[in-house]
């Protein structure tokens, strides 16, 4: 029988094992994983999870290497997420919003207006109310490390400029696979269109629809910016970007190499928020260099058009939509 050279470099370790040979002499198995998400590389996002991918193999000397694939080579969020769901991936980066259908107490992400300002969306994320979203979606085998910084999304549009709410009636609106941004949507008298991120670009440019909301970095980052004349800052969501494992690759970890990835993921963070500051304003003006006409509407008309999806989960009755108001209000009484 004819043996490579890789293969036998695939055998070592469990043979080093089976034979009991010293820690010294032999070679841990190493393990793999495989991260895929849907942003390109020049954006802060992806920078973020690289430099945390070199901690870890520096951590663990080597035998826990992260593979970060961008611009969704491994499939769309939603597709991602159901590949950890089933263990064919073991990681992935999202915006909370396509987690809205895994996990209820997601929406509440999604809520417009939520946070006052960016001070209480991080002391919100960083104390028990968003440790308790990361870790809600265990029972479906999903298992949240850390948020990155991800903004307020905003309206670009086409043709049409948006100054206010009313501007939006008639117009095709693409939003992601989510519930709360179709709600939102329609509340402001838009059309919602889901559609994934990676064929955003193609719709915006054929008029499958006739705008999108996104932060600037991603405004820019994918080039919607060549497309799009104009970009309201209406703020209306902060949606965070989360690191996600699947339990089962979580459960394969030993507790040290679990450690290992948890506080590698969250020095990547602190590392990220850096470069995301830097980004949306590089970004924001790349945009109006081009072009681009930024338009800074009043907010509280957009305000007053969501007041109804607030209601629709405060003082519900039904358990889930009760859920989601419940945290609203856990969410407006941190300070
Ligand atoms: C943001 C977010 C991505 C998401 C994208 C979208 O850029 O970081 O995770 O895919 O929005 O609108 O689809």
């Amino acid at each position: 029988m004819k043996v490579s050279r890789s293969s036998v470099r695939c055998l070592l370790p469990a043979f080093a094992l089976v034979c009991g040979l010293s820690p010294a002499v032999s070679a841990k198995p190493q393990v793999i994983l495989k991260l895929g998400h849907g942003l390109p590389t020049t954006h802060p996002v992806h920078q973020a999870m690289v430099f945390m991918a070199e901690r870890i193999k520096e951590r663990s000397d080597g035998q826990m290497i992260v593979q970060v694939f961008p611009s969704e080579q491994l499939g769309t969020e939603k597709e991602c997420i159901e590949a950890l769901q089933l263990g064919y991936l073991a990681m992935t980066k999202v915006s909370s919003a396509p987690m809205e259908s895994f996990v209820n107490k997601m929406k509440v992400l999604g809520v417009p207006y939520l946070f006052r300002d960016a001070d209480h969306f991080w002391k919100v994320l960083k104390g028990p109310i968003g440790k308790e979203l990361l870790l809600a979606g265990e029972a479906k085998r999903l298992r949240g490390l850390c948020y990155y910084d991800a903004g307020a999304r905003s309206f670009y549009t086409k043709d049409d400029p948006i100054h206010s709410p009313d501007d939006l009636k008639g117009l095709k609106i693409r939003v992601q696979n989510s519930i709360m941004a179709m709600k939102m949507i329609k509340a402001m008298d838009g059309s919602a269109t889901p559609i994934s991120f990676g064929e955003l670009y193609t719709s915006l440019d054929q008029g499958v629809v006739d705008g999108a909301e996104n932060n600037a970095p991603s405004f820019v980052q994918a080039r919607h910016y060549e497309v799009c004349q104009y970009y309201t800052l209406d703020e209306h969501t902060c949606l965070p970007d989360i690191l996600m494992i699947g339990t089962r690759s979580w459960r394969r970890l030993t507790p040290e190499q679990q450690q290992i990835l948890q506080e590698a993921a969250d020095e990547s963070v602190e590392y990220q928020r850096k470069l995301w500051i830097e980004a949306e304003a590089n970004d924001l003006k790349t945009a109006q260099e081009a072009g681009v006409t930024i338009i800074r509407p009043d907010k509280q008309p957009f305000r007053e058009k969501v007041r109804s999806i607030w209601e629709e989960f405060q003082g519900s009755q039904d358990e889930q939509l009760a859920e989601i108001g419940d945290l609203i209000n856990r969410i407006q009484e941190v300070q």
